[in-house]
Protein backbone atom coordinates (compact mmCIF):
# COMPACT_ATOMS: atom_id res chain seq x y z
CA UNK A 1 0.00 0.00 0.00
CA UNK A 2 1.30 3.48 -1.46
CA UNK A 3 -0.36 6.42 0.79
CA UNK A 4 0.03 10.02 -0.73
CA UNK A 5 0.71 12.70 1.95
CA UNK A 6 -2.28 14.06 3.73
CA UNK A 7 -2.72 17.68 2.63
CA UNK A 8 -4.60 19.00 5.00
CA UNK A 9 -3.63 17.20 8.07
CA UNK A 10 0.29 18.09 7.01
CA UNK A 11 -1.06 22.03 6.82
CA UNK A 12 -2.54 21.49 10.83
CA UNK A 13 0.63 20.24 11.40
CA UNK A 14 2.61 22.87 10.09
CA UNK A 15 0.80 25.96 10.99
CA UNK A 16 -2.08 25.28 13.55
CA UNK A 17 0.06 25.71 16.09
CA UNK A 18 1.67 28.48 15.69
CA UNK A 19 -1.48 30.46 15.30
CA UNK A 20 -3.10 32.77 17.75
CA UNK A 21 -6.75 32.31 15.65
CA UNK A 22 -7.88 29.36 14.40
CA UNK A 23 -10.58 29.86 11.88
CA UNK A 24 -10.93 26.63 10.41
CA UNK A 25 -11.48 23.58 12.48
CA UNK A 26 -13.75 21.21 11.29
CA UNK A 27 -16.16 20.49 14.46
CA UNK A 28 -17.80 22.02 17.62
CA UNK A 29 -15.50 23.95 20.44
CA UNK A 30 -14.40 21.04 22.37
CA UNK A 31 -16.22 20.75 25.99
CA UNK A 32 -13.32 20.26 28.78
CA UNK A 33 -13.28 17.62 31.27
CA UNK A 34 -15.17 19.38 33.77
CA UNK A 35 -18.40 18.94 32.07
CA UNK A 36 -18.64 15.17 32.49
CA UNK A 37 -18.70 15.99 36.33
CA UNK A 38 -17.82 12.47 37.19
CA UNK A 39 -15.16 10.36 39.72
CA UNK A 40 -13.42 7.91 37.39
CA UNK A 41 -11.03 6.65 40.31
CA UNK A 42 -13.04 3.06 40.18
CA UNK A 43 -12.80 2.87 36.06
CA UNK A 44 -11.25 -0.42 35.09
CA UNK A 45 -8.73 -0.11 32.19
CA UNK A 46 -9.24 -3.51 30.60
CA UNK A 47 -8.88 -3.82 27.10
CA UNK A 48 -12.49 -3.38 25.62
CA UNK A 49 -14.80 -5.55 23.48
CA UNK A 50 -13.86 -6.77 20.01
CA UNK A 51 -16.91 -4.39 18.79
CA UNK A 52 -16.98 -1.75 21.22
CA UNK A 53 -18.46 -1.87 24.94
CA UNK A 54 -22.36 -3.25 24.56
CA UNK A 55 -23.80 -0.21 26.49
CA UNK A 56 -22.13 2.15 24.34
CA UNK A 57 -23.20 0.34 21.43
CA UNK A 58 -27.01 0.35 22.59
CA UNK A 59 -26.67 3.95 23.25
CA UNK A 60 -25.33 4.70 19.84
CA UNK A 61 -28.11 2.61 18.36
CA UNK A 62 -30.97 4.57 19.51
CA UNK A 63 -29.85 7.00 16.34
CA UNK A 64 -30.42 3.50 14.43
CA UNK A 65 -33.67 2.58 14.08
CA UNK A 66 -34.19 -0.91 13.73
CA UNK A 67 -30.22 -1.92 13.81
CA UNK A 68 -29.26 -4.03 16.61
CA UNK A 69 -25.91 -3.19 18.33
CA UNK A 70 -24.15 -6.07 16.68
CA UNK A 71 -24.45 -3.71 13.78
CA UNK A 72 -22.37 -1.54 15.46
CA UNK A 73 -18.07 -1.56 15.59
CA UNK A 74 -17.28 0.94 17.67
CA UNK A 75 -13.84 2.33 16.26
CA UNK A 76 -10.75 4.72 16.91
CA UNK A 77 -12.58 7.96 15.13
CA UNK A 78 -14.74 7.79 12.07
CA UNK A 79 -11.53 7.45 10.39
CA UNK A 80 -10.59 4.38 11.58
CA UNK A 81 -14.45 3.09 10.59
CA UNK A 82 -13.92 4.51 7.26
CA UNK A 83 -10.77 2.85 6.59
CA UNK A 84 -11.84 -0.44 8.28
CA UNK A 85 -14.61 -0.11 6.00
CA UNK A 86 -12.46 -0.06 2.60
CA UNK A 87 -10.26 -2.40 3.95
CA UNK A 88 -13.32 -4.97 3.77
CA UNK A 89 -14.72 -3.99 0.86
CA UNK A 90 -12.06 -2.74 -1.07
CA UNK A 91 -9.89 -5.29 -3.87
CA UNK A 92 -7.15 -4.49 -6.22
CA UNK A 93 -8.87 -3.41 -9.38
CA UNK A 94 -12.17 -2.69 -8.15
CA UNK A 95 -13.46 0.98 -9.56
CA UNK A 96 -14.77 3.03 -7.16
CA UNK A 97 -16.72 6.55 -7.33
CA UNK A 98 -15.84 8.80 -4.29
CA UNK A 99 -17.52 12.92 -4.40
CA UNK A 100 -15.02 15.40 -4.74
CA UNK A 101 -14.05 17.82 -3.00
CA UNK A 102 -14.31 15.53 0.03
CA UNK A 103 -12.03 14.65 3.00
CA UNK A 104 -8.71 13.25 1.89
CA UNK A 105 -8.86 9.99 3.65
CA UNK A 106 -12.28 9.29 1.61
CA UNK A 107 -10.46 9.03 -1.71
CA UNK A 108 -6.62 8.44 -1.37
CA UNK A 109 -7.49 4.51 1.11
CA UNK A 110 -9.49 3.41 -1.82
CA UNK A 111 -6.83 4.50 -3.81
CA UNK A 112 -4.02 2.71 -2.00
CA UNK A 113 -5.60 -0.12 -1.42
CA UNK A 114 -5.50 -1.08 -5.50
CA UNK A 115 -8.99 0.66 -6.16
CA UNK A 116 -9.45 2.57 -9.34
CA UNK A 117 -11.11 5.42 -8.12
CA UNK A 118 -12.87 8.29 -10.15
CA UNK A 119 -14.19 11.58 -8.64
CA UNK A 120 -18.10 12.48 -9.10
CA UNK A 121 -17.53 16.33 -9.04
CA UNK A 122 -19.62 18.69 -7.37
CA UNK A 123 -19.54 21.74 -8.66
CA UNK A 124 -19.81 24.93 -7.48
CA UNK A 125 -21.85 26.23 -9.76
CA UNK A 126 -24.10 23.64 -9.09
CA UNK A 127 -24.41 24.92 -5.69
CA UNK A 128 -22.10 21.70 -4.86
CA UNK A 129 -25.58 19.24 -5.61
CA UNK A 130 -24.62 15.34 -6.59
CA UNK A 131 -26.00 14.79 -9.75
CA UNK A 132 -27.32 11.37 -9.87
CA UNK A 133 -27.67 10.79 -13.40
CA UNK A 134 -24.25 11.44 -13.83
CA UNK A 135 -23.55 9.28 -10.99
CA UNK A 136 -25.12 6.03 -12.13
CA UNK A 137 -23.42 6.86 -16.13
CA UNK A 138 -19.95 6.41 -14.12
CA UNK A 139 -21.18 2.71 -12.48
CA UNK A 140 -19.82 0.28 -14.65
CA UNK A 141 -19.47 -4.01 -13.88
CA UNK A 142 -16.03 -3.36 -11.87
CA UNK A 143 -17.60 -1.24 -9.51
CA UNK A 144 -17.49 -1.76 -6.24
CA UNK A 145 -18.16 0.97 -4.05
CA UNK A 146 -20.04 4.37 -4.32
CA UNK A 147 -18.41 7.10 -1.41
CA UNK A 148 -20.43 9.95 -0.39
CA UNK A 149 -20.72 12.37 2.65
CA UNK A 150 -22.94 14.84 3.76
CA UNK A 151 -23.32 17.66 4.96
CA UNK A 152 -19.95 17.57 3.06
CA UNK A 153 -16.59 19.10 4.21
CA UNK A 154 -15.59 21.59 2.94
CA UNK A 155 -18.96 22.75 0.61
CA UNK A 156 -21.39 22.14 3.47
CA UNK A 157 -23.84 20.85 1.07
CA UNK A 158 -26.52 18.19 1.67
CA UNK A 159 -28.62 16.00 -0.27
CA UNK A 160 -32.33 15.20 -0.07
CA UNK A 161 -33.75 12.17 1.27
CA UNK A 162 -34.82 11.63 -2.79
CA UNK A 163 -31.14 11.77 -3.93
CA UNK A 164 -30.40 9.22 -1.18
CA UNK A 165 -32.76 6.66 -1.90
CA UNK A 166 -31.91 7.17 -5.64
CA UNK A 167 -28.12 6.28 -4.77
CA UNK A 168 -29.14 3.47 -2.93
CA UNK A 169 -31.32 2.14 -5.78
CA UNK A 170 -28.29 2.12 -7.83
CA UNK A 171 -26.31 0.63 -5.16
CA UNK A 172 -28.58 -2.34 -4.74
CA UNK A 173 -29.85 -2.38 -8.94
CA UNK A 174 -25.72 -3.12 -9.09
CA UNK A 175 -25.39 -5.54 -6.17
CA UNK A 176 -22.69 -3.11 -4.71
CA UNK A 177 -22.04 -0.35 -1.79
CA UNK A 178 -22.56 2.97 -0.82
CA UNK A 179 -20.31 4.11 1.52
CA UNK A 180 -21.76 7.25 3.99
CA UNK A 181 -19.73 9.19 6.28
CA UNK A 182 -22.38 10.73 8.12
CA UNK A 183 -20.10 12.74 10.69
CA UNK A 184 -22.20 15.97 10.00
CA UNK A 185 -25.58 14.29 9.66
CA UNK A 186 -27.67 15.70 12.30
CA UNK A 187 -26.49 19.59 12.04
CA UNK A 188 -28.73 20.30 8.97
CA UNK A 189 -29.67 24.54 8.45
CA UNK A 190 -31.81 23.33 5.79
CA UNK A 191 -33.56 20.67 5.61
CA UNK A 192 -34.80 18.31 8.21
CA UNK A 193 -31.44 15.52 9.02
CA UNK A 194 -31.40 12.55 6.56
CA UNK A 195 -31.58 9.34 8.30
CA UNK A 196 -28.70 7.11 8.09
CA UNK A 197 -28.30 5.31 5.17
CA UNK A 198 -27.62 2.36 6.57
CA UNK A 199 -30.51 2.07 8.14
CA UNK A 200 -32.21 2.93 4.56
CA UNK A 201 -30.82 -0.66 2.96
CA UNK A 202 -27.62 -3.45 4.05
CA UNK A 203 -26.02 -2.13 0.94
CA UNK A 204 -25.41 0.61 3.16
CA UNK A 205 -22.18 1.72 5.30
CA UNK A 206 -23.04 4.80 8.06
CA UNK A 207 -19.64 6.02 9.69
CA UNK A 208 -19.96 8.82 12.45
CA UNK A 209 -18.01 9.62 15.64
CA UNK A 210 -18.14 11.72 18.70
CA UNK A 211 -15.26 14.44 16.91
CA UNK A 212 -17.45 17.18 15.42
CA UNK A 213 -20.87 17.58 16.58
CA UNK A 214 -20.27 16.49 20.38
CA UNK A 215 -17.48 18.19 20.94
CA UNK A 216 -14.78 15.18 21.82
CA UNK A 217 -12.54 14.71 18.85
CA UNK A 218 -10.01 14.01 21.47
CA UNK A 219 -11.86 10.73 22.90
CA UNK A 220 -11.29 9.51 19.56
CA UNK A 221 -14.14 7.61 19.35
CA UNK A 222 -16.16 6.70 16.24
CA UNK A 223 -18.34 3.60 14.48
CA UNK A 224 -19.42 2.06 11.38
CA UNK A 225 -22.92 0.80 10.87
CA UNK A 226 -22.98 -1.80 8.51
CA UNK A 227 -24.61 -5.48 7.29
CA UNK A 228 -23.32 -8.09 9.97
CA UNK A 229 -21.09 -9.85 7.50
CA UNK A 230 -19.38 -6.52 6.92
CA UNK A 231 -19.35 -5.72 10.18
CA UNK A 232 -17.24 -9.18 10.94
CA UNK A 233 -15.11 -8.75 8.25
CA UNK A 234 -13.77 -5.24 9.53
CA UNK A 235 -13.87 -6.70 13.61
CA UNK A 236 -11.25 -8.71 12.18
CA UNK A 237 -9.33 -6.03 10.17
CA UNK A 238 -9.53 -4.14 13.14
CA UNK A 239 -7.40 -6.49 14.90
CA UNK A 240 -4.42 -5.73 13.08
CA UNK A 241 -4.64 -2.24 14.25
CA UNK A 242 -5.91 -1.11 17.33
CA UNK A 243 -7.28 -4.41 18.43
CA UNK A 244 -10.33 -2.38 20.64
CA UNK A 245 -11.26 0.97 21.94
CA UNK A 246 -9.90 2.64 24.38
CA UNK A 247 -11.97 2.08 27.95
CA UNK A 248 -11.68 5.47 29.22
CA UNK A 249 -13.00 6.89 26.29
CA UNK A 250 -15.69 4.70 25.52
CA UNK A 251 -17.11 5.69 29.34
CA UNK A 252 -16.55 8.95 28.64
CA UNK A 253 -18.60 8.54 25.58
CA UNK A 254 -21.45 6.59 27.18
CA UNK A 255 -22.04 9.84 29.71
CA UNK A 256 -21.55 12.30 26.76
CA UNK A 257 -24.69 10.20 24.52
CA UNK A 258 -26.46 9.88 27.52
CA UNK A 259 -27.02 13.60 27.77
CA UNK A 260 -26.66 13.82 23.58
CA UNK A 261 -29.71 16.69 23.33
CA UNK A 262 -27.66 18.98 25.51
CA UNK A 263 -24.48 18.61 23.43
CA UNK A 264 -26.31 18.95 19.92
CA UNK A 265 -28.47 22.09 21.19
CA UNK A 266 -24.80 23.80 22.06
CA UNK A 267 -23.55 22.53 18.51
CA UNK A 268 -26.66 24.30 16.79
CA UNK A 269 -26.46 27.38 18.34
CA UNK A 270 -22.49 27.86 17.89
CA UNK A 271 -23.18 26.80 14.65
CA UNK A 272 -26.21 29.35 14.24
CA UNK A 273 -24.76 32.05 15.76
CA UNK A 274 -21.48 31.73 13.66
CA UNK A 275 -22.99 31.31 10.43
CA UNK A 276 -24.67 34.21 10.53
CA UNK A 277 -21.14 36.13 11.14
CA UNK A 278 -19.99 34.45 8.07
CA UNK A 279 -22.37 35.50 5.96
CA UNK A 280 -22.24 39.26 6.83
CA UNK A 281 -18.88 39.08 5.80
CA UNK A 282 -18.90 37.53 2.69
CA UNK A 283 -21.79 39.76 1.80
CA UNK A 284 -19.87 42.23 2.36
CA UNK A 285 -17.00 41.11 0.29
CA UNK A 286 -16.85 42.04 -3.33
CA UNK A 287 -14.10 39.49 -3.93
CA UNK A 288 -15.49 36.63 -2.28
CA UNK A 289 -18.48 34.31 -2.92
CA UNK A 290 -19.50 31.08 -1.51
CA UNK A 291 -22.10 29.14 -1.59
CA UNK A 292 -23.51 29.05 2.03
CA UNK A 293 -23.71 25.50 3.39
CA UNK A 294 -26.62 24.00 4.29
CA UNK A 295 -25.19 21.75 7.19
CA UNK A 296 -22.01 20.84 8.98
CA UNK A 297 -19.49 23.27 10.42
CA UNK A 298 -17.62 24.13 7.54
CA UNK A 299 -17.63 26.22 4.18
CA UNK A 300 -15.56 26.69 1.40
CA UNK A 301 -15.56 30.63 0.26
CA UNK A 302 -14.33 31.30 -3.48
CA UNK A 303 -12.09 34.33 -3.77
CA UNK A 304 -11.17 36.85 -6.57
CA UNK A 305 -7.66 37.70 -5.96
CA UNK A 306 -4.37 37.22 -7.32
CA UNK A 307 -2.70 34.76 -5.29
CA UNK A 308 -3.08 30.62 -4.51
CA UNK A 309 -4.92 29.67 -1.48
CA UNK A 310 -1.47 28.26 -0.58
CA UNK A 311 0.28 31.76 -0.07
CA UNK A 312 -2.87 33.49 0.86
CA UNK A 313 -3.44 31.03 3.88
CA UNK A 314 0.42 30.86 4.60
CA UNK A 315 0.50 34.91 4.81
CA UNK A 316 -2.58 34.85 6.89
CA UNK A 317 -0.80 32.25 9.56
CA UNK A 318 2.92 34.09 9.30
CA UNK A 319 1.91 37.86 9.43
CA UNK A 320 -1.74 37.63 11.17
CA UNK A 321 -1.47 34.61 12.92
CA UNK A 322 -4.47 33.19 11.56
CA UNK A 323 -5.56 29.90 10.73
CA UNK A 324 -6.91 29.26 7.44
CA UNK A 325 -6.98 25.84 5.26
CA UNK A 326 -6.18 26.68 1.56
CA UNK A 327 -8.60 25.04 -0.77
CA UNK A 328 -5.41 23.55 -2.13
CA UNK A 329 -6.10 21.07 0.46
CA UNK A 330 -8.80 19.83 -1.34
CA UNK A 331 -7.17 19.79 -4.83
CA UNK A 332 -9.17 23.11 -5.83
CA UNK A 333 -7.51 26.29 -5.89
CA UNK A 334 -9.24 29.72 -4.81
CA UNK A 335 -10.94 28.49 -2.14
CA UNK A 336 -10.51 28.46 1.70
CA UNK A 337 -11.86 26.13 3.93
CA UNK A 338 -13.61 28.20 7.30
CA UNK A 339 -14.75 26.11 10.40
CA UNK A 340 -17.70 28.05 12.18
CA UNK A 341 -17.94 25.55 14.73
CA UNK A 342 -15.42 27.67 17.42
CA UNK A 343 -15.65 31.14 19.18
CA UNK A 344 -17.70 33.56 17.37
CA UNK A 345 -15.12 36.68 18.57
CA UNK A 346 -12.45 34.48 17.03
CA UNK A 347 -14.79 33.78 14.18
CA UNK A 348 -15.27 37.92 13.53
CA UNK A 349 -11.51 38.66 14.27
CA UNK A 350 -9.71 36.01 11.62
CA UNK A 351 -12.50 36.68 9.24
CA UNK A 352 -11.26 40.65 9.47
CA UNK A 353 -7.47 39.63 9.05
CA UNK A 354 -8.43 37.18 6.09
CA UNK A 355 -10.01 40.67 4.57
CA UNK A 356 -6.86 42.96 5.24
CA UNK A 357 -4.78 39.57 3.50
CA UNK A 358 -7.06 39.48 0.88
CA UNK A 359 -6.76 43.41 0.24
CA UNK A 360 -3.11 43.07 -0.60
CA UNK A 361 -3.58 41.41 -3.66
CA UNK A 362 -4.73 42.50 -7.26
CA UNK A 363 -8.91 41.82 -7.66
CA UNK A 364 -9.18 39.82 -10.39
CA UNK A 365 -13.06 39.68 -12.59
CA UNK A 366 -15.05 37.04 -11.61
C1 LIG B 1 -15.80 13.92 6.65
C2 LIG B 1 -14.88 13.48 7.75
N1 LIG B 1 -14.78 12.18 8.03
C3 LIG B 1 -13.96 11.73 8.99
C4 LIG B 1 -13.19 12.59 9.73
C5 LIG B 1 -12.32 12.05 10.83
O1 LIG B 1 -13.07 12.10 12.02
P1 LIG B 1 -12.60 11.53 13.42
O2 LIG B 1 -11.92 12.63 14.14
O3 LIG B 1 -13.86 11.10 14.08
O4 LIG B 1 -11.70 10.38 13.16
C6 LIG B 1 -13.25 13.96 9.48
C7 LIG B 1 -12.41 14.91 10.23
O5 LIG B 1 -12.24 16.05 9.89
C8 LIG B 1 -14.13 14.41 8.47
O6 LIG B 1 -14.26 15.71 8.19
Amino acid sequence: MKFRPFSLEDWFAEYELQCRINISESGILPIDFSWFDTDLSDLKLYYGHMLGDLELRELIARDYPDLSPDRILVTTGCIEANFVAFASLVQPGDHVIVEHPNYQQLYEVPRALGGRVELLRLRYEDNYKLNVDELNEMVTPKTKLIVISHPNNPTGSVITLETLKSIIEIVEDNNIYLLSDEIYRELSFTHKPLPPAATLSDHAISNSSMSKLHGLPGLRIGWMVADKAIVDIAKEIRSYTTICDSTLSEHLSKLALKRKEELMTRAERIAKTNLEVMRRWVENRDDVDWVPPEGSLVTFPRFYRNVTSTELCKLLAENYRVFVAPGKCFDIESHFRIGFGWSTDELREGLEFVGRALDRFEPIRK
